[in-house]
């Protein structure tokens, strides 16, 4: 596979972008650039430091941020410097918010490794965090104005999607509801920046930009609503994660919130699922079992469902754009991140 040759090893259905004979090439030489800058924006004097920050960069992780970056710029006036050094801001400040979450939800695995926090402790993780939000921060300020009113937007967006998690739904609030407004910001939000720094910094039009910036936050949503079906039905070398992180955590995820509903309006099987999920998930077998039920129960097939119409809005916001390989790579994009087993 061409993105192996290159050393990089984008997962099932992003690589076909990879290997598309006109656009392949150029995608893989900008993620190329795009490790090597990442590389050396993540060296420090200090020691600590140093392997703390490297540490989740090292253990891989599938860039589609970066990727979404090159490909907006692919529809204007393609990649350029400008282009490279946002596709990095947005997996620093992705990496970033990794340390962050991983401390926020116990989570002991990452990428297939060790959560930082797990190896250096809560205080290391979360100021590991914050240096790299720092190199990120470093690395726009040389982008202009409009960059980093981005990325100030993007950081704001995306850190009350995690408070608004953190605090949960208002009692008067519709559940479901407040399950997107969080997935929207913390998600969605750098998603949708990703592509908005590749439209901008390749020179596209703001008509173009806006559709990219639409289009960005739908497939973000689409992004996350897979994530959490991915947090119960995929195994942990798939994931690189622990399965039922969420559960155990007691995080609301559209399956979890389905599964609640049908047992309020009375379907039993989804009673007993509930009760599985409600005991005490401490131990791996009890996650285990709450795990397999709720992935057993059909609500995690209308999560999928509603992941995969997010991803086709996403699809259709492409239209006004003229059509091009890259609008074609944008769609099949979408298309795999509501496809895919990591
Ligand atoms: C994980 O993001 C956190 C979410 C927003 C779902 P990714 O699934 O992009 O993680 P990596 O970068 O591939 O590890
Ligand atoms: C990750 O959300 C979102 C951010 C890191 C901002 P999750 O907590 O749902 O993601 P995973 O499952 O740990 O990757
Ligand atoms: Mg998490
Ligand atoms: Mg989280």
């Amino acid at each position: 596979m061409a993105a192996e040759a290159e050393g990089l090893r984008l997962p099932k259905g992003f690589d076909l972008i990879a290997e598309d004979p006109e656009l392949g090439p150029r995608i893989l030489q900008g993620l190329s650039d795009v490790e090597d800058r990442l590389s050396e924006a993540l060296r420090y004097t200090d020691a600590l430091a140093d392997v703390a920050a490297r540490h989740l960069m090292e253990a891989g992780g599938k860039r589609v941020r970066p990727l979404l970056t090159l490909l907006a710029a692919e529809i204007s006036g393609g990649i350029n410097a400008s282009v490279i050094d946002a596709a990095v801001v947005t997996e620093l400040t992705h990496l970033a918010t990794l340390y962050h979450d991983d401390v926020m939800d116990d989570a002991t695995k990452r990428r297939g490794t060790d959560a930082a926090h797990t190896i250096w402790g809560n205080s290391v993780a979360i100021l590991t965090g914050d240096l790299i939000f720092s190199r990120a921060s470093l690395m726009v300020s040389e982008l202009g104005s409009r960059a980093l009113m981005t990325q100030a937007k993007t950081f704001e967006r995306l850190v009350l999607g995690q408070l608004y998690e953190t605090a949960g739904a208002a009692a008067d609030e519709d559940q479901l509801a407040h399950y997107i407004k969080v997935i929207e910001g913390k998600t969605g939000s750098l998603i949708s920046a990703a592509c908005e720094y590749g439209s901008h910094l390749a020179g596209a039009e703001e008509a173009t930009i806006q559709t990219m910036v639409r289009y960005g936050e739908l497939v973000g949503v689409a992004f996350q609503l897979a994530d959490d079906v991915i947090d119960i039905t995929a195994t942990h070398q798939a994931s690189g994660k622990t399965p039922g992180t969420d559960l155990r955590e007691g995080v609301p995820t559209l399956p979890s919130i389905l599964v609640r509903q049908s047992a309020r309006d009375g379907d039993e099987e989804a009673r007993r699922v509930v009760e599985l999920m409600d005991r005490d998930l401490s131990s791996d077998q009890a996650l285990t079992e709450a795990v397999e039920a709720l992935s057993a129960h059909r609500v995690t097939r209308m999560a999928w469902d509603i992941a995969y119409r997010w991803a086709d809005d996403a699809v259709e916001t492409l239209a006004p754009l003229p059509n091009s390989t890259v609008k074609s790579a944008l769609a099949s994009f979408a298309q795999a991140v509501v496809h895919r087993e990591s």
